[in-house]
């Protein structure tokens, strides 16, 4: 948004000295929400958070068949973790998690995205819907999980369950990669930091009381040799790791 302008309703971003691509993003208000694209147009794709998102909804009705169910959730007679979600991106994993009846803290750490997090967030919360209900479930910090996790002791309640997406190493075959992942990176920057995936990884084991889920694409390697995982659950491209604490 222009400042100097009280009626507009858009920002450009200048490319981050590491990026490769070296485009501009547009943020515009838009009635979907606040959206981000290459400045050059959406033609090269646009990212909206929708938290009522067919994916999420695809994700959801899988139920307890899901692999993010089968890494996180209890047996039904048992109560619901509180999990916390330390890579949100756009909320998908997190949506899916409160979805399904768990309370989710999702911490996002990349302003830009965070902004379109609490978009998405603040407009679920006003449906009056399942989407509505789950978001009331959901809280968004904008903040790297490293530090929450460093303090834990400030925390009101220590999470029992924690979920690690990492970004995927660059592509090969970039073609393959889906717009709007494509955009993601050129918002959070490229590729996996494996170092920082250890500590995050090392962190949340030694901090949620009960489990910890890491999402890895299929043929990615583990994020620590030890301890393995106590599961792992297999989709078409991706897989769930499971580890107890
Ligand atoms: C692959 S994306 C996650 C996608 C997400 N699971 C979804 O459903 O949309 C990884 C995200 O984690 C964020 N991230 C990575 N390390 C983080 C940290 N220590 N704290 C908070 N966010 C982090 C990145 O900025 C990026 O947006």
């Amino acid at each position: 948004m222009n400042l100097s302008d009280p009626s507009s309703t858009s920002f450009e971003l200048s490319p981050p000295q590491w990026s490769r691509d070296a485009v501009s993003l547009r943020f515009e208000m838009r009635e979907a929400g606040l959206t981000v694209m290459p400045a050059a147009g959406d033609a090269f794709g646009a990212i909206t958070v929708d938290l009522g998102s067919a994916s999420v909804e695809r994700r959801v009705a899988q139920g307890r068949g899901g692999l993010l169910a089968k890494a996180l959730l209890p047996t039904p007679d048992k109560p619901m973790p509180l999990v916390w979600d330390v890579t949100a991106g756009l909320g998908r994993d997190a949506m899916t998690l409160a979805r399904l009846g768990c309370e989710v803290v999702a911490f996002e750490r990349h302003p830009f995205l965070g902004m379109l997090l609490l978009d998405g967030h603040r407009r679920a919360l006003q449906r009056d819907d399942a989407t509505g209900e789950a978001a009331r479930r959901m809280t968004v910090r904008v903040e790297d999980a490293h530090w929450a996790l460093a303090r834990i002791s400030e925390e009101e309640r220590r999470p029992d369950a924690i979920l690690i997406d990492p970004m995927f190493p660059e592509g090969k075959n970039k073609a393959a990669v889906k717009k709007d992942a494509v955009l993601l990176r050129m918002l959070v920057g490229e590729g996996a930091r494996p170092q920082e995936d250890e500590a995050l990884l090392r962190a949340a084991l030694a901090m949620a009381t009960w489990r910890v889920a890491v999402k890895r694409s299929l043929k990615a390697p583990k994020i620590l040799e030890t301890p393995p995982p106590q599961a792992s659950f297999k989709g078409k491209s991706v897989r769930v790791d499971r580890y107890a604490c």
